[in-house]
């Protein structure tokens, strides 16, 4: 939940929805571990309550603290056994436990609190056996009789799959039927699997990710689960919070804009190049990337182009990420080639995540697959042309340029291929050159609007008919 703990782009998703919930008068309550990544010298903690939480033969002391302030309520579940690793996910061999306890707490709370919640939203694998644990272990509690659950799929890739013999530390033996028999037969359980199964609702971030999640392409083996579930699976795209991400009023930008005067968002340019140690030269355009640098966003396709490109198009090239050894490499190999076109800041750095959007002219988004994305979004607001791979949330909120139409807003390339991005990258160059037509396309992106408002009135419309069934 940004800010208080993010790898990605659920942590803005929870940053906003629940926030959006409350101002719209729902009581929302958000839970979350207390990682030792946390900053707890800027929120204001108070301790709430003490639980204990058995899991199997191993059982955990646990004290919760609530977030004073502004709303939403926020829990965080302290736990420095299970939550102080120095990153949110691990590969441990607890790391079911320390998302069933989360799962357990959550549910211990509304109990001490007598909070009787009308929906559990539960988000990704880590979540996704609070929908079994409502329908057994709690469900003799009259304080959930009118509870449904939601489960909201942001990558179905990872799915919290593992051995057999961990499902003794679920609690629920006695009901070992209600887990997917044959996975079970060849050793294995699947917490997202699960949440599927008994999930009241299933939601995913976007509307062609969901049609996506139902074939066998990109259905990560659970694509027949979700077309036996096809009527209640439906694709919200995610928000913006345009209170942290708008050039008019970023703080972390030096310079703010708006779409009727551009003029910032060239200074914020230089001010990008200068910080990352490139030179400036007014016409030469800027692309760039912030990213989790992991298969999944598609880079492996600039190993073999971008030094051509760079070579014959002359353009420059800013990486903010980390990730997988392999892809830190390439990025480092590139800055190492071309010292004047291309840096690569490798960590992870949320001032310079904003500066790029704003300073950079294209962002680059290969994504093989891609449930929404946000930073796509962000890039269509601060007037930076989104150049991305056709798929999920990208290929809802992407529309590839016509100049005779005057419509579309970046450009998408339809086959995962080098061919694929060669094309959208030139296409986006050459179009920079035609000042007009360069000017529309920012325009039209600037114009777009993807507000929580919006998104999470539709949230609504899910809670609401899964209240009333
Ligand atoms: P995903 O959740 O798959 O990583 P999204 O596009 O939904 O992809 O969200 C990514 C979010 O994480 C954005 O807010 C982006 O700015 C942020 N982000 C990713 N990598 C970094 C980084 N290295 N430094 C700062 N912010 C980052
Ligand atoms: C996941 C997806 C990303 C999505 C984010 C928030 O991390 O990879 O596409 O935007 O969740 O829903």
């Amino acid at each position: 939940m940004a800010p208080y703990a993010k790898t990605g782009g659920l942590a803005d998703v929870i940053g906003a929805l629940p926030a959006y919930l409350g101002q719209a008068g729902h009581d929302v309550r958000v839970v979350l571990p207390l990682y030792d990544k946390v900053d707890t010298s800027k929120i204001v903690l108070e301790a709430v309550g003490d639980f204990n939480v058995p899991l199997g033969a191993h059982a955990y002391a646990v004290r919760v603290f609530k977030k004073t302030g502004n709303s939403p309520t926020v829990y965080f579940v302290h736990c420095p056994e299970l939550y102080a690793r120095g990153r949110l996910y691990t590969s441990d061999n607890d790391e079911h436990r320390r998302f069933l306890a989360l799962s357990y707490v959550a549910l211990f709370i509304c109990q001490r609190f007598e909070f009787a919640p009308d929906i559990i939203h539960a988000h990704d694998w880590q979540a996704a056996l609070v929908p079994l644990l409502v329908k057994t272990l709690f469900a003799k509690d009259p304080l959930f009789r009118r509870t449904r659950t939601l489960l909201t799929i942001h990558n179905l890739m990872y799915q919290g799959s593992f051995p057999v013999e961990y499902g003794a530390d679920t609690n629920l033996d006695r009901y070992s039927d209600l887990f997917h028999q044959d996975l079970m037969k060849q050793g294995r359980i699947n917490f997202l699997l699960q949440g599927v199964l008994y999930a009241d609702g299933v939601s995913t971030v976007s509307p062609t990710y969901a049609k996506e999640i139902q074939t066998a392409a990109l259905g990560g083996g659970l694509d027949g689960l979700l077309r036996a579930r096809s009527s209640t699976v439906v694709g919200i795209l995610n928000g913006v919070d345009y209170d942290e991400w708008s050039p008019e009023t970023d703080r972390f930008i030096p310079h703010r804009y708006s779409a009727s005067n551009l003029s910032g968002k060239e200074h914020d340019k230089q001010h990008l190049l200068a910080q990352l140690g490139l030179p400036y030269k007014s016409g030469v355009p800027v692309l760039g990337i912030v990213s989790r640098l992991v298969g999944q966003k598609g880079f492996s396709l600039l190993a073999r182009t971008m030094p051509d490109l760079l070579r014959r198009l002359g353009f420059q090239l800013v990486v903010l990420g980390s990730g997988e050894p392999a892809l830190e490499q390439m990025f480092a190999s590139l800055q190492r080639a071309f010292p004047r076109q291309v840096c690569f800041y490798q960590g992870f750095k949320n001032d310079l995540a904003h500066l790029i959007e704003a300073g950079a002219d294209m962002f680059v988004m290969p994504s093989v697959y891609e449930p929404c994305g946000l930073n796509q979004l962000y890039s269509l607001r601060y007037g930076t042309v989104p150049i991305v791979h056709r798929t999920g949330g990208l290929a809802d909120t992407v529309q590839t340029f016509s100049p005779s139409t005057g419509r579309g807003t970046g450009f998408a390339f339809e086959h995962h291929d080098e061919a694929g991005l060669r094309w959208a990258i030139q296409a986006a160059l050459a179009t920079y050159r035609q000042p007009a037509q360069w000017s529309q396309i920012v325009q039209n992106g600037m114009a777009a609007d993807f507000s929580w408002q919006t998104q999470g009135r539709l949230y609504e419309l899910v809670y609401k008919r899964l209240a009333s069934s």
